[in-house]
């Protein structure tokens, strides 16, 4: 087929093929400090927001609270082609100098949790953990105070190198040194971990008998304090968390285990909705501080599981659907494929006949052309077999004619050559009796004894004699 026409039809078909492909998707790479319930949770809203945004792919990696693992995890989103970053840093110190090199390396960054020690980044979404910490302090003061006159607290800090364990920790104790009945009797960093926890607390409840509030920087660490509480028979000790994640944080207030928690609001999906935002181009906050001072306890806890539970259950409910959508859409691109390459097969089959058919008349044109013209080649040979007939029969009756002319010009020829042969002979015959009665004439002509008359007669015989012998002379001549 003519490549003028086979390769727009193949453009068409490639463009509307690559009509039918996906849009091209951003990678999100998500950076966690560590793996726990709260990452779980914020995770969990993270995936799902995903669910409403096709063009956005997210690959999560957690460090372990590990500082080189959390750089490498770093490094492989920057050199793999991510288009933005979110982290939640461990130690700012450790991480501030790769994450503020990432930053100036053109990667969008958006920072949650935990901050860095500068300013380089693209947006910082985050609790405000010193008001959680006060807010832990106004609800020992208000809840437990009653019951103890004094609050002899031991405070379990979260990793101190992490910013939401030093703010928490300033927060707690701003205010309690705002209250005189508010004594912080020792503070311990425990790392954020239950096992932490359980080390620490043992060695200051020894050391802090006294003790009647343990405030732990979470509720992992909470709990690890009220295992030890619990096994030196101090039921009596209130022991504050903060997290309130559904698995651990509430499960445990539910269970009694702890008295009471913090929610620390993850608010993952206002955090992937920051990052789709600034890939698009569209406005977004560079700082966001979520408020929170809400406390879970007793009184709420099982509230707020139900909640969760019920919220556990529409997610798998949308997760139900969105596979099924996923599903049908496929299909329907799968027909949409299958459609326009049934469209494109029936426009270039109609194109493929036309051109059949039109190369079928042109042919049968050129065959009726051809025969036209052999017909009339023929006709002209024959035209011209009977004209060269004629020509040759003409040539024929010229070449007789000729012979004949030939003939008749031989005879002709022998006519008058015989004449001329018989004038010249005669000539010779009639010259010598001509030149013998010349002689005598002019003889007698000189005679002195003519009479006039004679004389005349005699001059005029010479005179004949003269002209007879001109005429001889000149047919002799002209047969020469
Ligand atoms: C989880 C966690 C939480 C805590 C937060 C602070 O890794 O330890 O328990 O609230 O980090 O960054």
């Amino acid at each position: 087929m003519n490549t003028k026409i086979t390769l727009p039809i193949i453009i068409t078909f490639l463009l509307l093929l690559c009509s039918c492909a996906e849009a091209p998707k951003y990678r999100i790479g998500v950076s966690q400090c560590s793996d726990d319930d709260w990452r779980k949770k914020i995770n969990g809203e993270i995936t799902r927001e995903t669910l409403f945004h096709d063009n956005v792919e997210v690959e999560f990696r957690s460090a372990d609270d590990d500082n080189d693992r959390q750089m490498e995890d770093l490094r492989y989103f920057a050199s793999n082609g991510f288009d933005l970053i979110i982290a939640a840093p461990n130690e700012s110190d450790k991480l501030t100098p790769l994450l503020d090199s990432i930053y100036h390396n053109g990667i969008p960054l958006v920072i949650f949790d935990r901050k860095t020690n500068s300013d380089y980044y693209t947006s910082f979404q985050g609790a405000d953990n010193s008001s959680i910490g006060r807010a832990a302090a106004q609800y020992a003061n208000a809840v437990y105070q009653p019951r103890y006159k004094e609050l002899r607290i031991l405070e379990i800090e979260g990793n101190m190198e992490t910013s939401p364990a030093r703010e928490r920790h300033s927060g707690f104790n701003q205010y309690a040194d705002s209250c005189d009945h508010l004594r912080v009797l020792a503070a311990a960093d425990a790392r954020w971990t239950t096992d932490g926890a359980r080390l620490v607390t043992d060695s200051l409840l020894r050391l802090y008998p006294e003790t009647n509030v343990i405030f732990a920087h979470n509720d992992r660490m909470a709990i690890g304090s009220a295992m030890v509480a619990d096994s030196l028979g101090r039921d009596d000790i209130m022991i504050i968390g903060i997290d309130a994640s559904p698995t651990i944080g509430l499960k445990a207030v539910m269970d009694s285990v702890i008295d009471v928690t913090f929610i620390y609001p993850s608010e993952g999906r206002a955090l992937l909705k920051t990052a789709i935002a600034i890939l698009e181009g569209k406005p977004y906050q560079k700082n966001i501080t979520i408020p929170t001072r809400t406390a879970v306890d007793l009184t709420n806890a099982e509230i707020l599981l139900l909640q969760q539970q019920a919220l556990d259950v529409e997610t798998n409910n949308i997760l139900d659907l969105k596979g099924r959508l996923d599903y049908y859409w496929e299909q329907h691109n799968i027909q949409s494929v299958i459609l326009y390459a049934v469209l494109i097969i029936a426009v270039l089959l109609g194109i493929l006949t036309f051109i059949i058919l039109r190369t079928a008349r042109i042919q049968r044109q050129l065959r009726n052309e051809t025969e036209e013209q052999n017909r009339k080649l023929v006709l002209q040979q024959e035209h011209l077999v009977r004209q060269r007939d004629e020509i040759e029969s003409q040539n024929q009756q010229l070449v007789q004619k000729n012979q004949e002319i030939s003939q008749i010009l031989e005879q002709l020829q022998q006519a008058t050559q015989s004449k001329l042969t018989f004038f010249t002979n005669v000539s010779h015959d009639l010259r010598t009796p001509l030149t013998l009665i010349a002689e005598p004439v002019s003889q007698l002509m000189g005679a002195d004894n003519l009479t006039s008359r004679q004389t005349k007669l005699m001059e005029l015989a010479a005179k004949n004699v003269k002209i007879l012998m001109r005429l001889i002379n000149e047919i002799l001549d002209f047969r020469k």
